[in-house]
């Protein structure tokens, strides 16, 4: 599709949002001038955090809808609250599009978080104290697969497998020898950094292998998955946790997936065992999120965020930065700026002041720098392609060197570069 056509489509899926701002304005003038800041900072600068993204005025006009009002503690047909008739027509649909869109028997809506779906899975799996074999933290592994600070890493007894330190790569080989010596009863793939697809048909085999479940906690990839852009884990992972958030473009929240014959203990683990009411007006934002990514356009879309994220990631090579895995096959590209002079905290902050809005991240190797995370998800939401992620590169690099000397006048110089890109596709029109 020519640049005018695809920036045409991601434009008239953001058509401009339609809530009443000017009036909470006037009726709550503080809470009025952070939102209206907060849009404006949004459209200002670059959103390259990887987990981010920008909605369509229609899951924006969901989440705001009155649904908002309705308690609802149980699950359609069996609440135990009145009035429920129409939201339960909501939660219907929202579980009939994500079964329909990523294949999976069951689909469980509720989970008011991708943690808080990690935290039902395994509930619905395992009993405290259980051995749970996952991506270490240092590696990539998120708070949910085994944090000490975390409900995880305080009630499950978690083993960290990493990745090779010369590739990059899960090392499947070790992952199965640690399988072998621990016999864990879940095996967690799924990370917040790892920009490669995670062999699923190799994680299942060991799981088999050692008797474990298998748990993919897929909240960076579903997005591109729902989009046609990245394997599946449906057919492979006993269960499925994700967030609708990130790539997949809906309201923030989690949702679950797995086979018919767990259903009933994923619910249970859900409502009532973790959590109370549902959120009505986020399952009304996932359905419609759902029934968006269903679409050829979504298709489009994931496609064009792993093209993006290609780019950016040859082009930030190309500036002398070190790329991860030497490239990517996701939205997320991971780079170690120390080439340039400066760690992963430096590098962010001088990121910041141009404009550019990321996170940094563990880096697999040496002393536990911090790397650079990067996502493409959402300046391709606002119709940017190949030319743009060329011209984020060279902002990024300008940034971190300019950064370098004085800072200041250079770094406003690419600041100013970096709104005239970004105002050049802005995330809502108008
Ligand atoms: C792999 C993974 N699991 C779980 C989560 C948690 O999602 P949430 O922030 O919605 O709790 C994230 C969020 O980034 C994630 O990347």
């Amino acid at each position: 599709m020519p640049v005018t056509a695809a920036a045409t489509a991601a434009s008239a899926a953001h058509a401009p949002a339609p809530a009443d701002f000017e009036a909470l304005r006037r009726q709550d003038p503080q809470i009025g001038e952070v939102i209206v800041g907060e849009t404006a900072r949004q459209a200002e600068g670059l959103q390259l955090i990887a987990a981010e993204n920008f909605t369509s005025p229609a899951v924006l006009a969901a989440l705001g809808s009155p649904l908002a009002n309705k308690y609802a503690e149980g699950y359609p047909g069996a609440r135990h609250h009145g009035g429920c008739e129409l939201v339960d027509a909501a939660e219907r649909i929202a579980v009939e599009r994500a079964a329909g869109l990523f294949g999976a028997e069951h689909a469980n809506v509720q989970p008011h978080s991708g943690s808080s779906a990690v935290l039902a899975a395994y509930a619905a799996l395992l009993r405290p104290g259980d051995t749970v074999l996952a991506m270490g933290l240092a590696y990539g592994g998120h708070l949910t697969h085994g944090s000490p600070s975390n409900f995880s890493g305080r009630w499950f007894d978690f083993v960290g497998y990493g990745v090779d330190a010369e590739t990059g790569l899960i090392d499947y080989e070790e992952v199965n020898a640690l399988a072998h010596r621990d016999r864990p009863k879940a095996i967690v793939c799924g990370s917040i950094s790892y920009p490669r697809h995670p062999d699923y048909a190799a994680f299942r085999e060991i799981a088999d292998e050692v008797g474990a479940c298998l748990i993919a906690d897929a909240a960076h990839p579903m997005g591109l998955v729902a989009g046609g852009a990245a394997p599946s884990p449906v057919p492979y992972a006993d269960v499925v946790c994700a967030t609708t958030h990130k790539v997949l473009r809906g309201p923030r929240g989690g949702m679950i997936l797995c086979g018919a014959d767990l259903a009933e203990r994923i619910d249970r683990a859900v409502f009532p065992f973790t959590q109370g009411g549902a959120q009505m007006h986020t399952i009304a934002a996932k359905a419609v999120a759902f029934g968006e990514a269903a679409t050829p356009a979504f298709t489009e879309y994931a496609h064009q965020v792993v093209a993006n994220a290609r780019v950016l990631a040859d082009a930030l090579a190309a500036e002398g930065l070190e790329v991860l895995t030497g490239g990517t096959d996701t939205h997320l590209v991971v780079v170690d700026p120390a080439p340039l002079g400066v760690d992963g905290r430096t590098a962010r902050g001088r990121l910041a002041a141009a404009g550019l809005v990321l996170d940094t991240c563990a880096l697999p190797y040496g002393d536990g720098g911090r790397g650079i995370r990067l996502g493409t998800a959402a300046v391709t939401t606002q119709g940017m392609r190949e030319t743009e992620m060329a011209r984020v590169a060279a902002l990024f690099a300008a940034a971190v060197r300019e950064g370098n000397g004085e800072g200041g006048e250079s770094i406003r110089r690419v600041r100013t570069e970096v709104r005239e890109l970004a105002g050049r596709f802005p995330p809502y029109p108008g």
